[in-house]
């Protein structure tokens, strides 16, 4: 009788459930003050896009540490790859403006746009990667709140976003 290999191994697979926490707000005016004008800026933000391409404007405002906002949106170009998210924009501008101050939250809002009720802001994957790095840069999560025209939803950290991301440590060299 023939028996494969693989029958005759011991299988340890094992399956683990991981979880993550958002909060979810029925309207802006749920929200803390501070969370509802960071929100509004970004909701403002996303009426000033540069999106002649797609049409689709998005919005973000960053809230630091010493009480900053900044803002940020979509620019496209003609060359499409040549262009930038919202949030990097942002992320990208606070940065530059006031190097290493920890981000405390960022706000993304799509309302300027025509779309389905119910659906809500989503960071694309090169956007989440760059929030990452600013966290870990500070040691401190950074609240996402993602604006929707049905719902609000927050998350308290980028780990709910992005799990097992790519960390500066994956390169093997020391934190700066
Ligand atoms: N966009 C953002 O600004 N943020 C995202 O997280 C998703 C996509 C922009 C890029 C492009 O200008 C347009 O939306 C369509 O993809």
């Amino acid at each position: 009788m023939l028996t494969f290999e693989f029958e005759k191994k011991q299988i340890r697979m094992k399956e683990i459930q991981f979880e993550f926490k958002v909060r979810t707000y029925q309207s802006i005016d749920e929200l803390p003050e501070i969370s509802r004008n960071l929100l509004l800026q970004a909701r403002e933000a996303s009426g000033r896009a540069y999106a002649p391409y797609s049409g689709y404007r998005v919005g973000a405002s960053v809230l630091l540490e010493n009480n900053e906002i900044l803002t940020g949106n979509n620019q496209e170009n003609a060359a499409y790859p040549s262009g930038l998210c919202a949030e990097r924009t942002a992320l990208f501008y606070a940065s530059s403006r006031y190097p290493g101050v920890p981000i405390r939250s960022l706000a993304i809002s799509t309302l300027s746009n025509d779309q389905a009720a119910g659906d809500f802001a989503k960071p694309c994957g090169g956007c989440r990667q760059v929030i990452a790095e600013y966290e870990d840069l500070s040691g401190k999560p950074i609240e996402i709140i993602l604006d929707g025209s049905s719902s609000i939803m927050i998350v308290d950290g980028i780990d709910a976003l992005l799990p097992f991301r790519f960390k500066k440590e994956d390169l093997g060299k020391k934190k700066k």
